[in-house]
């Protein structure tokens, strides 16, 4: 057992869920165990943390959980949270529940409303969990590797289809603004083209990539559209009316949200979990569980949030290369 003053922690998991949060849950529980701090499972986000629905957790409870996706904790979108009065009192309960410190497993809007929270005295340690590899001061989160992977399932299975018909499959992947997942499954997917909403879109180019296509005699074309860039139904009644090949739009939607966490979430999940509740309990304050440079650490929250990073078109150019 290692020794700590921290007596009592909170945990919650907000907005949308992502695979590997259970396997976070369980290392934050098992952790704080290590150190002999009681913690609080906190319901539906911020949401269960405004109305105090909590239980206590221990070992035991996390037990068979971190191979399943979702969050047992339950999750949500909180509105109350986003307004200065739903702050204030969401610390005054914190205060109530006598928490030394909260974490929270989540996204950009999750770790936002965790800052405003430090701001009236609670002490945050943010885990990245996201799908959609949003977090610009982190190389990783939490969710993503299993997003990719279920949204490469799927792509795998439209381009059989596609290449019998000889058509051209525009298929829509989630990411919010963020074109990290519609990078990747066209990277891994061998699409010939990928649209992202960081960089300019231009539905011409992509038509005349398909008709230069066809003059090589390939016969079926695979765009992977970012949520972020949207209208793939648009986009493919575009690509069939002036190139004339059969065109099907797929949005995968939330499928890419479910499903087992890979090996790679559930062990970014344990590690972070098991840095946040080490952070605490050697008394540190807000920071963010980050992937710098491939290795684990951690940064100031406030810090974290600012963080901006510039758009990297290497993928990109490659997976250009590629698809010729
Ligand atoms: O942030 C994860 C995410 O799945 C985004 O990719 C998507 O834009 C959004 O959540 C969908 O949210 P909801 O489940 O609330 O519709």
């Amino acid at each position: 057992m290692n020794e700590t003053t921290v007596k009592k922690i909170g945990v919650l998991t907000s907005g949308g869920d992502a695979p590997g949060m259970n396997a976070a849950i369980r290392s934050v529980v098992r952790t704080a165990d290590e150190y002999d701090i009681k913690v609080v499972g906190i319901e539906r986000g911020y949401e269960g943390l405004l109305h105090g629905e909590i239980n206590e957790m221990s070992g035991k409870d996390v037990s068979g959980i971190m191979n399943r996706g979702g969050t047992v904790l339950h999750t949500a979108r909180s509105e109350e949270m986003r307004t200065p009065e739903g702050v204030a009192k969401a610390a005054q309960v914190c205060k109530i529940l006598q928490l030394d410190a909260l974490v929270i497993i989540g996204g950009n809007g999750s770790l936002a409303g965790g800052l405003d929270l430090s701001k009236h005295g609670v002490n945050i340690m943010g885990i990245p969990g996201t799908i959609d590899l949003d977090l610009d001061c982190s190389d990783y989160t939490i969710g993503f590797d299993t997003a990719v992977n279920t949204s490469l399932d799927a792509v795998n299975k439209i381009r059989e289809t596609s290449c019998s018909h000889e058509r051209c499959s525009v298929v829509e992947v989630m990411g919010r603004k963020c074109g990290q997942i519609a990078l990747w499954t066209g990277m891994a997917g061998g699409a010939e083209e990928v649209l992202v909403p960081e960089d300019p879109v231009d539905f011409d180019k992509v038509v005349e990539q398909i008709l230069e296509n066809r003059s090589r005699g390939k016969n079926h074309n695979l765009i992977v559209v970012a949520e972020g860039v949207g209208h793939s139904q648009e986009l493919a009644d575009y690509i069939e009316k002036i190139t004339g090949i059969q065109t099907r739009a797929t949005i995968l939607g939330h499928l890419q949200r479910g499903g087992q966490p890979t090996a790679k979430d559930r062990l970014a999940a344990g590690i972070m979990g098991y840095n946040a509740v080490k952070l605490i309990a050697e008394g540190a304050r807000n920071r963010i569980m980050i992937v710098r440079d491939g290795k684990y650490t951690d940064i100031d929250l406030a810090e974290g949030l600012k963080y901006k990073r510039e758009y990297d078109k290497t993928l990109y150019d490659i997976l250009k290369v590629l698809a010729i």
